[in-house]
């Protein structure tokens, strides 16, 4: 498998054998990384870490990861720039390429980190825009790969606002690599029509599928994985929250939710979550709404059933995989 050059920017771009190549990949690092062995391979080279939007997992990942591997890191904030203020993306992506071996983008459309690529000479890499968040899957897969052995077949359920870059990187990740993706949400946050039609005809050839259902008892009966996302995500207007919390909280991952997938489900979050009022949005929202919690409740989050930290830390090494497969 040789994945030297390509970039990063979907799922959709990769066959399941690439991803399963990927997910290999992260978990021998992983492995050396816990016995100390250094995989610095890519010493001598840099690499660009573009930030349009807020980071604390995907921009330390990317660091921690390129660090190990022996390699320099520039990070750009979503002020410190002159990106898409006073410099095109075509010229930023030509400008980078000369000093760079790589660059990850986080921002806002598809099209803007589609366009960086095309421009870009080096890897360029998607750490999230509005429509997808790639490196995010490698995490949710590797994640679950761990915890049941296998992917095809596994039953994966997404509770909320399924139309955004969660929803719709988790639907084609599940129908990439053979699994059953149900959004459980009212049919409003249902994902993307055309996106929905493509991973059905990916499904087909995969042995996965797409169900779509505003029923929780049967979205999520006896399921593998019950997923979450916050409600409101970054780029999006403060005006939206009270639309959300009253349309997606029968939607709230909760015990009985849990009961109901069975003993042997884990619940997964790619994180920030809104679990308490330890935060700030969360104790506004505490204050507006008369909420405690949000798209989980704290039981479920600190639960045993709960996925998430293993899941934000295998973030690293999955995100270290891409950069050593594509340099
Ligand atoms: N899950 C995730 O992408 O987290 P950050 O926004 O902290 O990078
Ligand atoms: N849907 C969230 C994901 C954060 C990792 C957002 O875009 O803010």
């Amino acid at each position: 498998m040789d994945l030297k050059g390509r970039d990063f920017l979907k799922l959709l771009d990769f066959t399941p054998e690439e991803i399963n190549y990927l997910l290999d990949l992260a978990a021998q690092l992983k492995d050396k990384k816990k016995k100390g062995i250094p995989v610095d391979t890519l010493k001598g080279k840099n690499v660009v870490l573009i930030f349009e939007k807020t980071s604390t997992r995907t921009r330390c990942a990317f660091e921690v990861a390129a660090h190990d591997l022996g390699m320099g890191t520039t990070y750009l904030d979503p002020a410190g720039s002159q990106i898409g203020k006073k410099e095109s993306i075509a010229d930023t992506a030509r400008v980078l390429s000369g000093m760079f071996d790589g660059i990850e983008y986080r921002g806002f459309g598809q099209d803007i980190v589609e366009e960086l690529a095309r421009y870009s000479s080096v890897p360029v890499w998607n750490g999230l825009t509005n429509e997808f968040h790639p490196t995010q899957m490698l995490a949710d897969l590797l994640t679950i790969r761990e915890q049941f052995g296998y992917l095809k077949g596994i039953r994966l359920t997404y509770m909320g606002d399924a139309r955004y870059n969660m929803g719709n990187s988790l639907m084609v990740a599940c129908a990439k690599m053979g699994m059953h993706f149900t959004a459980c949400t009212t049919e409003k946050y249902f994902p993307d029509r055309a996106l929905v039609e493509q991973c059905r005809e990916i499904a087909a050839q995969t042995g996965g599928s797409i169900v779509l259902t505003p029923d929780i008892r049967e979205g999520t009966g006896n399921v593998d994985v019950v997923y979450t996302d916050v409600w409101v995500s970054m780029g999006e207007p403060d005006e939206v929250w009270a639309e959300r919390i009253r349309e997606l909280s029968p939607y709230q991952v909760t015990e009985e939710v849990m009961r109901n997938a069975g003993e042997k489900a884990i619940f997964m979050h790619c994180l920030p979550a809104f679990h308490d009022l330890k935060t700030k949005i969360g104790a506004q929202m505490g204050e507006r709404f008369g909420i405690r919690e949000m798209e989980v409740t704290d039981r479920v989050f600190e639960s045993a059933q709960s996925r998430v930290f293993e899941e934000a830390e295998n973030r690293m090494h999955t995100i270290k995989a891409v950069m050593a497969a594509t340099l």
